[in-house]
């Protein structure tokens, strides 16, 4: 019976000595599951009670419940102890956390110039009633030749250098004109679109060529359009994106199948008033090719040609971008250089 009561005591001692040492909640699960679990120590002892007989168990037993109750309590009390502890450490986090603290030595990322200039004349576009379109840069033969009224044997075919894709018929788009036949044939008239993307050429990379450049195609259908709507909607988006109100434009015929009449756009250069070297001294800047919609391009989408007419341009996105942040080799546009990224 005495080695019954001094193994509680024993017991006693161990358990509070061993609660001290627990450091973390896990350990104290740990522990929980050790001493209070159903097949934890304590449990033993109180087995072990059943097996006593009648006498023993009235002087063993009070003991026992005292011990179960003082036990449980030093557990709890450990227990809200630990608690605390980590709603303190929470707080202080949420104390010393500094929504205004910038992290020195971090990486800043920013936007391609390309980016830069796509917003831009997006936004130009659009507060002029103009939707943005998107189209295929793997394209077939019709929409970037056939319907912009460049047959197979047309030698404007030997204009733009193609890479044509193994499987016949196809090939990477080669201008973003394309998208005006996936676009009328597509929506009623009036239509107002612009189409910023990417497009391909065949051709030897230097300064100011590569395979791949940007470009921003435009369209505009309805009855009766002329070219001084052209001009006017030129006008207005160059004046706007070069933040330059006294630029003027300039129009020399030019010859594009998909146009008629064609013309080539000059505006005057943004960057000096006496000649300097982004105008090679001249004071013009050749910008856009544009026109009038051929009647054969109208026909081709299934409009016709008496009821409707309308306007078409296409800048080189590429130039703009090289113009506006004064860019000299287009290279540096796809080398993805930090040097030449952290700039914008
Ligand atoms: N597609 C022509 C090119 O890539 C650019 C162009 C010229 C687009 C005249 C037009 C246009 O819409 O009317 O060289």
């Amino acid at each position: 019976m005495s080695t019954f009561k001094k193994h509680i005591e024993q017991y006693r001692t161990g358990y509070l000595e061993e609660l001290k040492l627990v450091k973390t909640s896990g350990d104290l699960e740990v522990f929980r599951i050790k001493h209070l679990s159903r097949q934890g120590l304590l449990s033993d002892i109180m087995n072990k009670l059943k097996k006593l007989d009648l006498e023993e168990k009235k002087i063993v037993g009070p003991l026992i419940n005292t011990l179960k109750k003082e036990l449980q309590s030093s557990f709890t009390e450990r227990e809200h102890q630990f608690k605390q502890e980590q709603f303190a450490a929470e707080k202080l986090k949420t104390k010393n956390f500094d929504v205004t603290a910038y992290k020195p030595f971090e990486l800043q990322g920013s936007l391609h110039p390309y980016t830069l200039v796509v917003e831009q004349a997006e936004d130009i576009f659009l507060s002029m009633g103009y939707d943005i379109v998107d189209g295929p840069e793997v394209e077939q033969e019709f929409y970037n030749f056939e319907a912009l009224n460049i047959p197979p044997d047309h030698p404007a075919r030997d204009m733009q250098d193609t890479f044509w894709l193994t499987l016949p018929e196809y090939l990477m788009r080669t201008h973003t004109s394309s998208v005006e036949i996936h676009t009328m044939k597509s929506r009623k008239p009036p239509i107002a679109i612009v189409v910023p993307g990417r497009a391909y050429r065949n051709e030897a990379t230097d300064a100011s060529h590569d395979f791949m450049f940007m470009q921003l195609e435009g369209l505009f259908i309805d009855k009766n359009v002329s070219l001084a709507q052209l001009i006017a909607t030129m006008k207005m988006f160059l004046q706007t994106f070069f933040e330059k109100k006294d630029l003027s434009l300039q129009l020399r015929p030019s010859y594009f199948p998909f146009v008629e009449p064609g013309v080539e756009i000059d505006m005057t250069c943004p960057f000096c008033t006496d000649g300097c070297s982004v105008c090679s001294r001249t004071k013009w800047i050749e910008i856009c090719g544009a026109g009038l919609t051929h009647p054969n391009v109208l026909k081709a989408c299934g409009l016709d040609p008496k009821k409707y007419s309308g306007f078409a341009f296409g800048f080189g996105l590429t130039r703009l971008a090289m113009l506006k942040y004064g860019i000299t080799d287009i290279r540096l546009l796809h080398s993805n250089k930090l040097n030449f990224l952290k700039q914008f």
